[in-house]
């Protein structure tokens, strides 16, 4: 098959690669698109390596039609449009997954669109709801707040009853993010947002959910409430800093770190589960959206990495592709 190979100089390469071959619970899906993910420029890049087992290739997740279904699947088959979380393996022709990472593709979306929603929705998912507790009536920071990731935990605080503040880095992101219903936010270029928060919840906020790591540590934990809840998902801002313990304990506070690519099996499919039965009939009814800033076709991955990069990017980075 043809996939999107990393070449000894970094470059993208539409090449030649051996065809995936199913497990008896995975399924076999024809990609019909793909979508990037930061993750995807480090993996590049050398860092944030595959899971053991897990294909080399690129991709974090993909649409399509299964083409084959393992012995032991029992909901897919041969035909079935779907969309699928993947450990790796997403800039290709074909990709295979365990069938618990797998959901149909919502009904009224585009390939191109359901391409874009597994990781950031599971993301989003995992930590607000299922690591963080959320709550309905609870204040919510979300970093990042244009991003996939973003773009999706916007929209599912808004949709079950919790108010969120955003940072990004335009006036452009703030507007967007602000019609997909965040309360407020600030502009990461204007200084720290602590103060912007804390107008936001004077009483500071219930769950932050946290890209950048070092550089917001201090400011984050400042802005907990007591029994507040500190999710890092990702090290944008550096990895190492100083914490005052003073503040966790006297808050009470917890700090998660979370990553879904390494999970087991059977956590990635109590995700999809999870969103597949709160969160598929809210996009189907057009209450959430799939936020898609560019598609490009997938021999172009060179520029839609470029894309991604610039951080100009609001939501979505989808690839497409032509069998
Ligand atoms: N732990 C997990 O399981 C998991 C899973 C998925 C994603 N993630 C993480 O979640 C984050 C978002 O992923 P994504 O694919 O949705 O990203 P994305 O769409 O590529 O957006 C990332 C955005 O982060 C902001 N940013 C970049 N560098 C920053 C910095 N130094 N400080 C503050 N903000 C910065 C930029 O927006 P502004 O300029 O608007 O701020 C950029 O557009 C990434 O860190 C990713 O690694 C974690």
């Amino acid at each position: 098959m043809k996939a999107i190979l990393v070449a000894d100089d970094k470059s993208l390469v539409w090449g030649d690669f051996e065809d995936p071959v199913p497990g008896d619970n995975d399924v076999l899906i024809r990609v019909a698109a793909t979508a990037i993910n930061r993750a995807d420029l480090v993996q590049r890049h050398g860092g944030y390596p595959p899971p053991a087992g897990a294909s080399p290739i690129l991709g974090l997740e993909c649409a399509g039609e299964v083409v084959e279904a393992g012995s032991a699947c029992t909901r897919y088959k041969t035909g079935d449009q779907v969309c699928a979380l993947l450990p790796g393996g997403g800039y290709a022709e074909y990709a295979v997954v365990d069938e618990g990472s797998v959901l149909p593709i919502p009904v009224g979306l585009k390939v191109s669109e359901a391409a874009g929603i597994p990781e950031v929705f599971a993301t989003a998912w995992l930590n607000l709801f299922m690591e963080a507790n959320l709550q309905f009536g609870e204040k919510v920071v979300l970093h990042a707040g244009a991003s996939g990731v973003g773009t999706a935990g916007i929209q599912l605080c808004r949709s079950f009853g919790a108010e969120s503040f955003v940072t990004v880095g335009s006036a452009e992101k703030l507007a967007t993010c602000l019609d997909l219903g965040a309360a407020s936010g600030a502009n990461r270029h204007d200084g720290p947002f602590l103060e912007k928060a804390q107008v936001f919840a004077p009483e500071g906020v219930d769950v932050v959910l946290d890209p950048v790591g070092a550089g917001y540590l201090a400011d984050n934990i400042k802005l907990l409430r007591t029994g507040g809840r500190l999710v890092l998902i990702g090290l944008l801002g550096g990895a190492r800093a100083e914490i005052d313990l003073a503040q966790v304990l006297m808050k009470r506070a917890r700090i998660i770190g979370s990553t879904l690519r390494a999970r087991p099996l059977i956590e990635k499919a109590e995700v999809m589960a999870q969103l597949e039965a709160k969160v598929w009939p809210l996009i189907e009814a057009g209450e959430i959206k799939v936020v898609v800033d560019r598609v490009f076709p997938i021999e172009e991955a060179s520029q839609a990495h470029d894309l991604v990069a610039s951080d100009q990017t609001i939501g979505k980075v989808i690839m497409e592709l032509n069998h």
